[in-house]
C-alpha cells in the first residue's frame, strides 16, 4: 500500500505543479475575485456556511475551492498529501489576503487524525470532484470525516458518480458490457496515465497511478456506520468537467451529454450530519 501511495503522491506532485498554469483552473480569474465553487455545492451547502464557519476541506488540491469558501466568510483548513499543492495554496492565501482565515496542512487523509489534534472541531467537512477514487478504504475515510465533525456538524461531498466511471472506457463484446472499471470495487486498479484532465496534452514523468472503485451503496453505508445521519443523496445528469467527448457546458459550469440523450447519472452529492 505504501508503494501505491508513493506512486499516487508523485503523480499528484507533478499535477500540482502543472495545474495552476492551466485554463481549466484559471487562477487569474480567481485572483480577480471569482469563486471556483460550482452552483451545485454553493446551493446545497451555502446555507450552512457563514461568517466564521469552520470548514475542513479534504483533498483540497492547491486550494482554490478552499479559499473560495474563505471568501464566503468561512475559516478554512485545507488538507492534501501533495507538498507542492499545499505550497501553492499557501501562496494564493497570502496573495488574496485570506491567510488570516485559511491554513493548509500537508497530510495523507488517513494520517490526519494523528497530525491535526482537532477532533470534533469543525462545523463542516467538505470534499469534492475526483477524490474517492484515490482512497483505498472508504470506511476508514468515513471515520476520519466523522471524527473531525463537531456535534451537529455537516459533511458534504459532490463527486463524480461511480456509474460514470463505469461508462468511461466501456467496451461491448458481442453486445455484453465489459467495463474497464469495476463498480463494486475489487482492489486497486493500476493505470499508466499521461496528460491530465486539466492539461490533456501534458507529458508526465510520474504516469503510474492506483485507483479504487467505490459504489454508492458502499459510500453511504460507510458514512452511516461512522455514525453520521445522511440527509440527502442526489444523483445529477451533468458532469463537472468534459468527461466524454462532445459534451457541452452551460453557464453554470455543468457539462451535459447532447440533447436527446437518456442521461445517465454523472455526479452525486450527499449531505450528512453528525448527531448533536
Ligand atoms: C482531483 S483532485 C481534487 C480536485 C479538487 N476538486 C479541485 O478541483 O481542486 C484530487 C486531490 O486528492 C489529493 N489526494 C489523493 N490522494 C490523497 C490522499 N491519500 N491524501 C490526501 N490527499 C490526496 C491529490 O493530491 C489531489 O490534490
Amino acid at each position: 500500500m505504501d508503494d501505491f501511495l508513493a506512486d499516487n503522491r508523485a503523480h499528484w506532485e507533478e499535477l500540482a505543479a502543472l495545474h495552476p498554469g492551466t485554463d481549466f483552473y484559471d487562477v487569474e480569474s480567481f485572483l480577480a475575485g471569482e469563486s471556483t465553487l460550482l452552483p451545485l455545492e454553493r446551493e446545497e451547502l451555502g446555507d450552512v456556511v457563514g461568517e466564521g464557519t469552520r470548514i475542513l476541506h479534504l483533498q483540497c488540491h492547491f486550494g482554490l475551492d478552499t479559499l473560495s469558501w474563505a471568501r464566503e466568510g468561512a475559516v478554512v483548513t485545507g488538507v492534501d498529501f501533495s507538498g507542492t499543492a499545499i505550497g501553492t495554496a499557501r501562496d494564493l492565501a497570502a496573495a488574496t489576503g485570506l491567510d488570516d482565515r485559511a491554513r493548509f496542512v500537508e497530510c495523507d487523509v488517513y494520517d490526519l487524525p494523528a497530525t491535526l489534534d482537532e477532533a470534533g472541531a469543525f462545523d463542516v467537512v467538505f470534499t469534492s470532484y475526483g477524490v474517492l477514487n484515490w482512497l483505498p478504504d472508504v470506511e476508514r475515510w468515513a471515520e476520519v470525516v466523522a471524527g473531525f465533525l463537531a456535534p451537529g456538524g455537516t459533511f458534504y461531498v459532490a463527486e463524480i458518480h461511480p456509474f460514470a466511471h463505469v461508462l468511461m472506457d466501456l467496451e461491448l463484446e458481442a453486445g455484453r458490457p465489459v467495463p474497464d472499471w469495476s463498480y463494486f470495487g475489487g482492489g486497486a486498479r493500476t493505470y499508466e496515465e499521461d496528460g491530465t484532465y486539466a492539461a490533456p496534452a501534458a507529458t508526465l514523468d510520474s504516469t503510474t497511478t492506483h485507483e479504487w472503485a467505490h459504489g454508492l451503496g458502499e459510500i453511504v453505508t460507510a458514512l452511516l456506520d461512522s455514525g453520521l445521519d445522511v440527509e440527502f443523496l442526489r444523483e445529477h445528469p451533468f458532469a463537472c468537467f468534459e468527461q466524454f467527448p462532445g459534451m457541452e457546458v452551460d453557464d453554470e459550469g455543468r457539462w451535459w451529454l447532447p440533447e436527446g440523450t437518456n442521461h445517465p447519472p454523472l455526479t452525486f452529492s450527499l449531505l450528512a450530519r453528525s448527531p448533536e
